[in-house]
């Protein structure tokens, strides 16, 4: 039986954020300092989260992607994977990262099992770079894609989170390291999930504008490409290596298709990523059973919002901010 919500749309995918820790601030996610972390005794131990991965898989999960905060920064992602791995519905594994420890790990990652990484970079100029994530790492980030194409090729792909007034900078830029790598840069629009909570719908740039810029710097087949299931729109170079794709979440809403929940690195359940409202799975994890688990998944992922309402006036924030839920 299928994990299936009130509105038709049947729930496939599971994003689970290991840690709400990041070696970054990026502006449009983190504040410069002072967040709260989450209470440690309430991280999900690696036991756990398979233990929901099993029940959720049972009743119908089968893709998962390992989210933070920054994934990396906990230790012992590789068995986390290797563990993930032994569920045998879990017909795809892969990962968000920011890319800082990937140098390291892409190796140790591919090893144990993981299918495939996006690679979070917004700007490929080292003080903008700076400026974004209030940190100077824009080398090792580009060292991290290069070693992940090495140990996934044809199975890394960048997401860019597009502003106003920055990403128009360099679509050159984005268009060659695509082209050079072979991968897809996709470029997500900005969403009100920043931890200031100053995002203003004037900062979106959308899909459709980067689209036209780009189209002045490099030939894109005409017709995109899109797989039913990811929102992305994506457009191969005319040259046949590299592209672009377009995750166009505020100008033009896919929720109608939404195929995903996400869990927090405590434990709580978000059907949507704007839920106002969560459920806690800690206690049930930890004190109750596998099959009160699965009522209670069942029953939340029935409940899931119909879609996000950031174009109405009424629309209401989640005080969670982007870094405690996992993109
Ligand atoms: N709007 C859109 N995307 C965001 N991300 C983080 N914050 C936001 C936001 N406010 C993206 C990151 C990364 C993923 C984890 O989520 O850039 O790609
Ligand atoms: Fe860290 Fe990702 Fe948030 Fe940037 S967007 S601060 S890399 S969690």
């Amino acid at each position: 039986m299928p994990l299936n919500d009130a509105y038709g749309r049947v729930i496939t995918k599971m994003r689970i954020s290991v840690t709400d820790r990041c070696d970054l601030r990026c502006t449009y996610c983190m504040p410069a300092e002072g967040l709260q972390w989450l209470p440690k005794a309430e991280i999900l131990s690696f036991e756990e989260i398979v233990r929901i991965l099993k029940v959720s898989t049972e009743l119908g999960i089968r893709k998962v992607r390992l989210t933070g905060g920054e994934p990396l920064v906990r230790s012992g992602i590789p068995t986390l994977i290797r563990m993930i791995r032994e569920l045998p519905n879990v017909k795809d594994l892969a990962m968000t990262t920011n890319g800082i420890q990937l140098a390291q790990f892409a190796p140790a990652l591919a090893e144990a099992g993981l299918d495939r990484i996006n690679i979070s970079l917004d700007s490929l100029d080292r003080d903008r770079f700076h400026q974004l994530t209030r940190r100077d790492a824009i080398d090792r980030v580009l060292e991290g894609i290069r070693a992940a194409s090495d140990v996934f090729p044809g199975r890394v792909k960048i997401n860019a989170v597009a502003m106003k007034g920055v990403t128009e900078l360099e679509y050159k830029a984005f268009a060659e390291l695509a082209e050079e790598l072979d991968l897809i840069v996709r470029f997500i629009e900005f969403m009100p999930l920043d931890a200031e909570a100053k995002w203003v719908a004037g900062d979106v740039l959308t899909g459709s504008e980067i689209l036209a810029g780009m189209q002045k710097h490099v030939e894109l087949e005409e017709k995109p490409f899109s797989d039913v299931h990811s929102p992305a729109v994506e457009y191969r170079f005319k040259s046949g290596r590299g592209g672009v794709g377009f995750i166009n979440s505020v100008s033009q809403p896919f929720c109608e298709s939404c195929d995903r929940v996400r869990l927090t690195a405590h434990g709580r359940l978000r059907t949507c990523l704007f839920s106002i409202q969560e459920t806690d799975l800690l206690p049930i994890i930890r004190t109750g059973s596998e099959e009160e688990l699965g009522r209670v998944l069942t029953q939340c992922i029935w409940n899931k919002e119909e879609g996000h309402q950031i174009n109405n006036p009424d629309f209401q924030r989640s005080d969670r901010p982007m870094s405690q839920i996992g993109g």
